[in-house]
């Protein structure tokens, strides 16, 4: 049988399916490169009589590249599903039962490259980052938000209390927190319609805001519920991509009853992004989610933030933005620790291409909620005017108290 190592020819991105691995191993890397391509392509460790030569050539995995600890490992389109978009069946391949391989030590998914023939079985984000800006008449600068915080407690007349006052100091969007549902403190029948109210009443003042819904609930009830806090008044819904899956998103963003964006939170993404040797990059899951159709992305804050880690956020920028797929833009979310005085840092990464938002940053603002909305706004105009955000603080007195208080970078 041949050897699944076809080191030094060329990367073939229209045919196969490219894989990046970091690999931390005492076997001869090759070693290590050929055991991945077997379990994950062949499937087995020894030398079987069902596997024939035909098979191997044209389903088998090819390693075509190592450099240090990286390998380039490619699977041939015909090893995933026809036609369909499974990223079940997609993950399974790349990363699926290699983590658990005893011989290496360490191996994380850095990065996938998907051909032409899979990315046409998805549709992509309905809306967009061009899509939510258009809604929110806000065509060129940041958006700026919060996250309804404390997590727990608030009920349905403070939360969408909380939002008018974050809308009534500037900002562009509100969300639920990642474990906020359907508790019986807020039920989300009743926050949909109160925060509707707030919203409804921002528009009537001139100010277009945006809260996203947390939808995240069992994989057969997502759509229903979505549909019905749409049909409460909801403008825009959040879905928990990891502990949801990619399905979820792809099933909310083709079913055509869903007529508002999807902000699309990571929450535990961290038990596998964040170990530099082992896991799976943000990246890969970055390029899936806008494959199935999220709207808006968290993406951290770009090393600026409390949740700044190992991932490497600029590549997910780049993924939510990038013209090289056939799909409209993701709009990149930085959240996590945000506050005034790290708009600027985070601005100059990010481009104006961003959401920015604050939970503590806007609700722990000794001025209350609004002022802590009106201190972040300025914060941002201040990045997007150029303007050094201490000078901007002389004239706006919500940011100088911000930055009085929680200091910058
Ligand atoms: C979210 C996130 C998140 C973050 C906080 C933000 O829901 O958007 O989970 O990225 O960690 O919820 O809260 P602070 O701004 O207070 O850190
Ligand atoms: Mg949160």
């Amino acid at each position: 049988m041949d050897s699944y190592l076809h080191l030094g020819e060329p990367v073939d991105q229209d045919n196969y399916v490219v894989c990046k691995y970091r690999v931390t191993t005492d076997l001869p890397i090759e070693k290590a490169a050929e055991a991945i391509a077997a379990e994950q392509s062949t499937g087995t460790w020894t030398g079987i009589s069902t596997l024939n030569t035909e098979i191997f050539n044209n389903l088998g995995a090819r390693v075509v590249d190592i450099s240090g600890d990286e390998i380039i490992v490619e699977f041939p389109t015909d090893d995933f599903s026809i036609e369909v978009g499974a990223v079940p069946q997609i993950l399974s391949v790349i990363a699926g039962n290699l983590f658990g391989l005893g011989a290496l030590k360490g191996v994380r998914l850095e990065d996938v490259t998907f051909p032409k023939s899979i990315l046409s079985q998805f549709k992509g984000p309905k809306f967009g980052a061009d899509g939510i800006r258009k809604a929110l008449d806000r065509p060129e600068k940041p958006l700026v938000g919060t996250i309804v915080k404390p997590k727990i407690g608030l009920d349905p007349k403070n939360t969408a209390k909380y939002v008018y006052e974050a809308g009534a100091g500037g900002l562009t969007n509100s969300k639920d927190d990642e474990t906020l549902v359907d508790q019986a403190f807020c039920p989300i029948e009743d926050r949909t319609v109160a925060v509707a109210e707030a919203l409804d009443r921002l528009e009537s003042e001139g100010h277009k805001m945006m809260h996203a819904i947390n939808v995240s609930t069992r994989g057969d009830k997502i759509v229903e519920l979505a549909e019905k806090v749409q049909s409460w008044g909801a403008r825009e819904i959040m879905v928990d991509v990891i502990t949801c899956g990619f399905g979820a998103v792809q099933a909310l963003a083709e079913d055509p009853s869903i007529k508002v964006p999807i902000h699309v939170h990571r929450t535990m993404h961290g038990a596998f992004t964040k170990d530099p040797l082992h896991g799976i990059a943000m990246l890969p899951l970055t390029k899936l989610v806008r494959m199935c159709g999220g709207d808006a992305l968290h993406i951290g804050t770009l090393g600026v933030g409390k949740m700044s880690g190992s991932t490497k956020e600029d590549s997910n920028l780049t993924a939510c933005l990038g013209n090289d797929v056939p799909y409209k833009t993701v709009m990149p979310v930085c959240s996590g620790g945000v506050y005034p005085g790290i708009v600027e840092a985070i601005v100059k990464k990010a481009g104006f291409n961003v959401q920015i938002q604050a939970g503590g940053g806007v609700a722990g603002h000794p001025g209350g909620v609004k002022a802590g909305a009106m201190g972040i706004s300025q914060a941002v105009d201040a990045a997007y005017l150029g303007i050094p955000k201490e000078e901007y603080a002389k004239d706006h007195k919500e940011l100088a108290i911000a930055l009085e208080t929680w200091g910058s970078k």
